[in-house]
C-alpha cells in the first residue's frame, strides 16, 4: 500500500509518500520568510502560497519516491485543526487527486498525524503532543482511544519557544534558534521557575515564562543564559509531568510528537527517565506530509473506511472527532 499525504494546516506545505510504515519521500516548503515581516502567519498569504507550490511539491515527492501517480493506493490530507484557508488548499487538492486517480481519500486529524510519525506503538501508552499550537498529554489505553490527561492552560510549549525567541530577537521559528543559543549558555544562571511544579494534575502552563523572560532580560541577564535556563525549565516541566503520569497510570511506553519533540535536550532528558520512548526522527517531528500518509495507512490497517468526499476543513477539531476515537475530553 502506497499513500500520498498532504499537510497545509499552517505555514508549511508538506507532501510525503509512505509505503506501509516506511517513508519514501518527505518534502516541505516553508513559508517562514514570507510571513517574517508581519511577525506571525498571515492566513490569506499562507493559502495563496500553498496553492502556488502544491502541484510542484506533489510532483517532487513522487519523483523522490521513485513512483508515478498511478502507483498511489490512496491520498490523504489534514482536515484540521489549523487555519481554515490553508487547510482547504491541501484538503481540496487531495480530494481532487484521489477522485482523478480513482483511489480512496482519507481526511486525517493533525494530531493523529503527529502521533503516527513516532512509528508503531503497542497500546497502552502515553502520548505527549507538544507543538506550536498544542501541549496535550493523552493516555491511550487501546488503539484509537485517546483520554486527555492534561493540556496547557495558556500558551503551547512551542509557542513559548517562539515568543521568548522573539523577545530575544532570534526570529521564527523560535524552538531551533533558542536550542542553538542555549548550547552557549548556563542553564542554571537565570532563576526561571519550573511551571506547575508540585501540582497533582497533568496540566501545563508556559505563558508565565514569557513574562519572566522579559523581566530577566531587562535585568541584564545574558541572552545565552536566558535561552539555556528557559529551555531547561520547559523541558523539566514536560518531563516531570509525563513521568508522573506514567508512574500513576502504570504506563511504560511514551510517544512524544509535535515540533517540540525535535528538541535535543527534551530527547536526552526523556531518555534518562527509563521509559520506553517512541520519538519521530526530527524531520518528521515538525509539520510534514509523510506523517499524514503514515496515519492514513494505519487507518487502512485497522480496516477503517475512507472519508466522505464531503469532509470539510475543521479549524477546531478535537481529537475525539477523528472517526475512530472513542473517548476523549
Ligand atoms: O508541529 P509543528 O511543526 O507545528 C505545529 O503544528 O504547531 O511545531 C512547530 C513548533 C514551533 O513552535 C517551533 O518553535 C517548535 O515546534 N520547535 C521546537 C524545535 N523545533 C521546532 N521547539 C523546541 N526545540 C526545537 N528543536
Ligand atoms: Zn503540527
Amino acid at each position: 500500500m502506497i499513500a500520498l499525504g498532504i499537510d497545509t494546516s499552517c505555514d508549511d506545505t508538506g507532501v510525503g509518500v509512505a509505503r506501509d510504515g516506511e517513508v519514501l519521500a518527505n518534502v516541505v516548503a516553508s513559508q517562514t520568510a514570507l510571513h517574517a515581516e508581519f511577525g506571525g502567519v498571515v492566513p490569506e498569504y499562507a493559502s495563496r502560497e500553498h496553492t502556488r507550490v502544491i502541484d510542484r511539491l506533489v510532483a517532487r515527492a513522487l519523483e523522490e519516491a521513485g513512483i508515478g501517480p498511478k502507483d498511489l493506493d490512496l491520498v490523504a490530507a489534514t482536515y484540521g485543526p489549523g487555519l481554515v484557508g490553508p487547510l482547504l488548499v491541501g484538503l481540496s487538492y487531495a480530494k481532487g487527486l484521489a477522485l482523478g486517480l480513482g483511489v480512496p481519500f482519507y481526511g486525517i486529524h493533525h494530531l493523529e498525524a503527529h502521533l503516527a510519525a513516532a512509528g508503531a506503538v503497542e497500546p497502552p501508552y502515553l502520548a505527549l503532543l507538544a507543538s506550536g499550537g498544542h501541549t496535550h498529554l493523552f493516555d491511550v489505553p487501546k488503539e484509537g482511544e485517546y483520554r486527555l490527561l492534561g493540556a496547557t492552560r495558556d500558551d503551547a510549549a512551542g509557542e513559548a519557544f517562539d515568543k521568548v525567541a522573539r523577545l530575544l530577537g532570534l526570529g521564527y521559528p523560535g524552538g531551533p534558534r533558542i536550542a542553538e543559543l542555549a548550547k552557549k549558555g548556563d542553564d542554571r544562571a537565570v532563576p526561571f521557575p519550573v511551571p506547575m511544579k508540585g501540582q497533582k494534575g497533568y496540566d501545563f502552563s508556559f505563558s508565565g515564562l514569557k513574562t519572566a523572560a522579559a523581566r530577566f532580560l531587562e535585568k541584564g541577564y545574558k541572552k545565552e543564559d536566558l535561552a539555556a535556563s528557559f529551555e531547561r525549565v520547559v523541558v523539566e516541566s514536560l518531563v516531570d509531568t509525563v513521568s508522573r503520569a506514567a508512574r500513576a497510570l502504570g504506563r511504560k511506553r511514551v510517544v512524544v510528537a509535535g515540533g517540540v519533540a525535535a528538541n535535543e535536550r527534551l530527547r536526552r532528558r526523556l531518555e534518562e527517565t527509563g521509559l520506553e520512548l517512541f520519538l519521530p526522527p526530527p524531520e518528521l517531528a515538525t509539520d510534514n506530509g509523510a506523517m499524514v500518509a503514515l496515519a492514513a495507512l494505519k487507518r487502512i490497517r485497522r480496516g477503517e473506511p475512507p472519508s466522505p468526499w464531503t469532509l470539510e476543513a475543521k479549524p477546531y477539531a478535537p481529537l475525539a472527532e477523528a472517526s475512530h476515537a472513542l473517548d476523549v475530553e
